[in-house]
């Protein structure tokens, strides 16, 4: 016997053991089921009626967890992936093996060799072909009883209502699970406007640790600069909470993997932010570690199952956040009435905190780079506050700051290395950049 007619041979054994295994479970389970042979037919051949028993089945051990009710509940979605990479490849076949109502899955792109490092069912046979074709295909014989709706297109504004709302598809909740910035915005500020949930996927490239991995509100995020940057864009159209969104809080290292600086000719090349998901990076091929996109693909299914099952969940990040940003806040006010400043109002609102900690000084002082004990001070003396002129320290150099520079007149350059300049200069710097779109 040649190796591939082994192989069939030895799949059609297991396959058939396996259906006749279930049978027999149900059979033994439900005198209903009566008739081996019917079953098979129906497992082989979609179209037929798919015996509810089976199905109940296959998703037993959901029903054990969520209860009839939950389940019920989860397989009357009508759920929309739009993106079948590695993140979306990962949610749509949990969704699918969970026993998603119907599933509607949007992609353009074709599955790549290189992709098969992080895809979920992907094979060397479907190099080249639509990803979306690709799921539809695997996902079908996983579980024949759900729906699944394919559009091997591109998602944008313009297609936006034919691709969400077409061929009555009425969706219940939406995935986004897109790594383009400016698309990505688009879709969250379409279910913005059109009220339908939506969970959206941070970045996963040169992250490496599974402990990290969040669920939290967009307003929250940490260390996450694709969704920084969709944060600040959506926050320009008015939207600014209410958008679960999956992300590692794991901070870069110079031991890690990195993403690289555009390169002199990439600029010279002009169009580095359409290339870009960030401002000043070479995004063409990003330090990807396979296992991650999956990881934030199933933690998506995950928060989706239980949140429209109505099972008890509370991600924990961003809790006391508020509190620590009230504390920063406040430390600026404090440094007003030290300096003997009259109107001790500060020109700055307790809302653009969070901008200043987390956008513009990545959560750490330029000083020290140190994290913790934060405060927020005016910088030069000379000028007013505003986001140009308050620079995040810890409260050891604020003290220092106010003593030396603030109340004892020395310059700034007289009390920082050139180094520590340059590095305020250019936080301010992409605070300009930030604030066309705040
Ligand atoms: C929007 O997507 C559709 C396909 O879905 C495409 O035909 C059209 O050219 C796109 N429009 C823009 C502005 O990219
Ligand atoms: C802080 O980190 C930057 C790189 O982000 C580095 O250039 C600088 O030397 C560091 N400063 C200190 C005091 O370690």
């Amino acid at each position: 016997m040649n190796r591939t007619w082994s192989i069939a041979v030895a799949t059609a054994l297991v396959t058939a053991t396996v259906v006749e295994g279930v049978h027999y479970l149900l059979a033994k389970r439900d005198n209903r089921i009566k008739s081996v042979g019917k079953l098979t037919k129906s497992v082989e051949n979609s179209n037929a009626e798919y015996p509810e028993e089976l199905i109940e089945e296959q998703l037993a051990r959901n029903y054990a967890f969520l209860g009839k009710d939950g389940v019920e509940k989860f397989r009357s979605q009508n759920i929309i992936v739009v993106g079948a990479g590695g993140v979306g490849s990962w949610a749509a076949t949990m969704l699918v093996r969970s026993g998603v109502g119907k599933i509607r899955i949007i992609d353009f792109d074709q599955v790549t060799l290189s992709s098969l490092n992080r895809h979920a069912v992907a094979n060397l046979a479907d190099v080249g072909t639509p990803k979306v074709e690709c799921l539809k295909s695997h996902l079908e014989k996983i579980a024949p009883w759900v729906e699944i709706d394919v559009k091997n297109q591109l998602w944008n504004k313009s297609s936006a209502d034919q691709l969400m709302f077409g061929d009555d598809f009425n969706p219940s909740y939406i995935v986004d699970c897109i790594d383009n910035i400016d698309t990505k915005v688009d879709l969250l500020a379409f279910c913005h406007e059109h009220k339908l949930p939506v969970i959206s996927s941070g970045g996963a490239a040169c992250k490496s640790d599974p402990s990290r991995i969040n669920i939290g509100d967009i307003s929250k995020t940490e260390e996450d600069p694709l969704t920084r940057s969709v944060r600040i864009r959506l926050k320009k159209k008015g939207i600014v909470t209410n958008i679960p969104t999956v992300f590692s809080a794991e901070k870069p290292d110079p031991r890690k993997a990195q993403l690289l600086p555009v390169s002199p000719e990439e600029i010279a090349k002009g169009k580095v932010e359409e290339l870009a998901t960030l401002q000043r990076f070479r995004v063409r091929i990003l330090p990807v570690l396979g296992t991650m996109p999956g990881m934030y693909g199933l933690s998506i299914a995950t928060y989706i199952i239980t949140s429209v099952a109505g099972y008890p969940i509370e991600p924990i990040e961003g809790k006391n956040r508020y509190k620590i940003y009230d504390g920063i806040f406040q430390s600026l006010a404090g440094q007003q009435s030290r300096i003997g400043q009259l109107d001790q109002r500060v020109p700055i609102a307790m809302g653009d905190v969070s901008y200043i900690l987390e956008e513009v000084f990545h959560g750490k002082s330029p000083i020290s780079n140190y994290s913790t004990k934060l405060t927020l001070s005016r910088w030069d003396p000379s000028k007013d506050i505003s986001t140009q002129n308050v620079v995040v320290m810890t409260k050891e150099e604020q003290a220092n700051h106010e003593k030396k520079v603030l109340k004892g007149g020395a310059k700034l350059e007289e009390v920082y290395s050139k180094e520590v300049l340059e590095l305020v200069e250019s936080r301010f710097a992409d605070d300009r950049y930030w604030s066309q779109f705040r």
